[in-house]
């Protein structure tokens, strides 16, 4: 069992404020961040952040106090950290993993072996080197940040939409064992930290999630060291899988470590602003959300793709689309926010 949460601070403090006049609509954050409630929950509350929206004062408070956890959006990816054969550049993620120390918080590793932001050194290889170079990757990197980050999406999307392996060039060119390489040399990099197979459209369970069952029951019985799932859960308005919890509940039972790892519910926005019925829907669609994760003991952590809807990666990518975040373009709190809490809270 989960421990219970912050429910009783969150009376007092209400009370506290009623009591000196000051009450207003932002109770929920009077009562504590996110990350306190998400702590006595047992669980990670994280975000994935851009470096270079740092240096705003609003965008590092957000992120560096509500949230327990950050995942690179992209710096942490093989075009950031060598854009060229054994050129490393490391500026970048060392900020974040700096960022992080500073906030006393987790950071999430994402991403070893992709077939996206890959430099075309890598994709023109031929097997051995291929293998060679995927090796002395995750090596270098793992072995700079072994101390500092404890679990890597180690492959990221290997199934493809059609629930088969993803044609990328790294099946072309190694085969399918190239998966199960890549966790091998992450776990002879790094004895401790958890490794995880991480991908999109796999939240409930359907044709896609089905394979990634049959993938990560394959792994384990050849004794590969898969020892999480990561969900990314790129939701639509008002299509939060119902199956959502009994889809993670049966990779945790296979004794991986579940993890929520890209959350944003994105909405269309008919060239204007959300609605309030639409911000009322994305509150109980993150709710349901939280609830699917806190309903699984093994579930460890959910972290949301970006702080605030205007650093979104959605509308580059879904014309029309957007407004996905916890926080809107100006960095006010949204009544999904509320919902996170408050579930996080046990209210
Ligand atoms: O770095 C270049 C910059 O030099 C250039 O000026 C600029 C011009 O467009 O592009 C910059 O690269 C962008 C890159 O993010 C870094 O900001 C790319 O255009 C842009 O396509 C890229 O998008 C990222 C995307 O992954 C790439 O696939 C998103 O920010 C990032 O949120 C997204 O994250 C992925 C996860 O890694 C895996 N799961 C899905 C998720 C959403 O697509």
């Amino acid at each position: 069992m989960r421990r219970f949460s912050g429910k009783m601070s969150v009376a007092v403090l209400s009370a506290v404020a009623l009591t000196a006049g000051t009450f207003t609509a932002t109770a929920a954050h009077a009562s504590g961040p996110l990350r306190e409630h998400a702590e006595q929950r047992g669980i990670e509350i994280g975000v994935a952040i851009n470096d270079g929206l740092l240096s705003n004062q609003q965008y590092a408070s957000i992120a560096g106090s509500e949230f327990s956890q950050v995942t690179a959006e992209n710096v942490m990816k093989w075009e950031t950290l060598q854009p060229s054969q054994g050129q490393f550049n490391w500026g970048q993620a060392d900020q974040i993993v700096d960022f992080a120390k500073q906030n006393n918080q987790r950071v999430y590793g994402h991403t070893l072996v992709w077939h996206s932001q890959t430099p075309g050194w890598v994709q023109g290889l031929g097997a051995g080197e291929m293998d060679t170079a995927m090796r002395e990757h995750i090596n270098a990197v793992l072995g700079r940040y072994g101390d500092d980050v404890e679990v890597w999406d180690v492959a990221n999307e290997v199934i493809g939409d059609n629930a088969q392996l993803r044609n990328s060039f790294w099946l072309q060119t190694l085969g399918e064992d190239y998966i199960a390489n890549a966790f091998e040399y992450a776990r002879q990099a790094d004895p401790d930290a958890e490794l995880c197979l991480n991908d999109y459209s796999i939240d409930g369970i359907n044709a896609k999630s089905d394979a990634y069952y049959q993938l990560a029951q394959d792994l384990l019985a050849r004794g590969v060291p898969l020892t999480c799932m990561g969900f990314q859960a790129h939701l639509i308005l008002g299509q939060v899988p119902s199956d959502m919890q009994q889809n993670l509940q049966r990779f945790a039972d296979l004794g991986l470590d579940v993890y929520v790892t890209e959350l944003d519910i994105r909405m269309d926005l008919n060239g204007g602003a959300p609605t309030q019925q639409q911000l009322a829907q994305q509150a109980e669609d993150y709710r349901s959300v939280v609830e699917a994760c806190l309903g699984v003991e093994r579930c460890k952590g959910l972290t949301t793709w970006g702080v605030h809807d205007a650093s979104s990666w959605v509308p580059d990518q879904f014309p029309g689309q957007g407004a996905p975040l916890m926080w809107d373009d100006n960095y006010q709190q949204k009544p999904a926010y509320t919902a996170v809490h408050d579930t996080l809270a046990g209210d």
